[in-house]
């Protein structure tokens, strides 16, 4: 089992139930989408746990009292194009305020390196907390080359969070960018020969969309 500091498991019964639900291969594609937004909300709770709370002055009908509220840096999610849109949206229902950057990358058929084909992330991103989603994180090229990007666009403060990870994709990952968590609600046993988590749920985009 591959462990890291910077791993964290999330191991809560309904996310659990709900991954299981997602690996089926019977699950209809409406299921999978709507599934895939709900664990994407119960992870949003889990990596906002480190945001800073401050008090401030309210009123409730009844009286004025001290209350928290987040504080200092504002978050902004990056989708790994395209089966990052699918977990983007449980997140942005858990916080509705956070800015959306995208990044588009595919693998050079040649020299297998992720070439960068779309990014716009918001101009202040290096005063935002960064939470970078793709559902699976399989080689963990895609994922290392999106957090070195962000880096190179001025994100000091970034999380990674994925539904199921490879732990060759783990490896990579976390070896490229020490300095970044990372979210998961399992570690499979492998890749496949075709870049596929085994077991896996199969084509996470393919699965959202119905393009298979
Ligand atoms: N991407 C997917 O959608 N599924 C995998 O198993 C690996 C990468």
């Amino acid at each position: 089992m591959f462990t890291h500091p910077n791993l964290t498991v999330l191991d809560h019964p309904l996310v659990q139930h709900k991954l299981t639900l997602l690996r089926q291969k019977e699950t209809p594609v409406a299921d999978f989408r709507r599934i895939a937004r709900e664990i994407s909300l119960l992870m949003c709770f889990e990596v906002t746990r480190g945001l800073t709370l401050e008090m401030v002055p309210i009123e409730t009908p009844l009286e004025p009292m001290q209350s928290p509220m987040l504080e200092g840096k504002k978050l902004c999610l990056v989708s790994i194009l395209r089966a990052g849109n699918g977990i983007l949206e449980g997140m942005l229902d858990a916080v509705p305020n956070a800015r959306v950057g995208h990044i588009g990358l595919y693998r050079d058929p040649k020299t297998l390196e992720p070439v960068e084909y779309y990014m716009k992330v918001p101009d202040d991103i290096s005063e935002r907390v960064v939470i970078v989603v793709d559902p699976m994180l399989a080689t963990g090229h895609s994922a290392a080359a999106a957090v070195a990007r962000l880096k190179a666009a001025g994100a000091t403060q970034i999380s990674f969070v994925c539904l199921i990870s490879a732990p060759e994709g783990l490896g990579v990952l976390t070896t490229a960018h020490p300095d970044v968590p990372v979210f998961t609600c399992a570690v499979d046993r492998c890749l496949d020969g075709h870049g596929y988590i085994r077991p896996g749920l199969g084509d996470a985009g393919d699965r959202l969309f119905g393009t298979k």
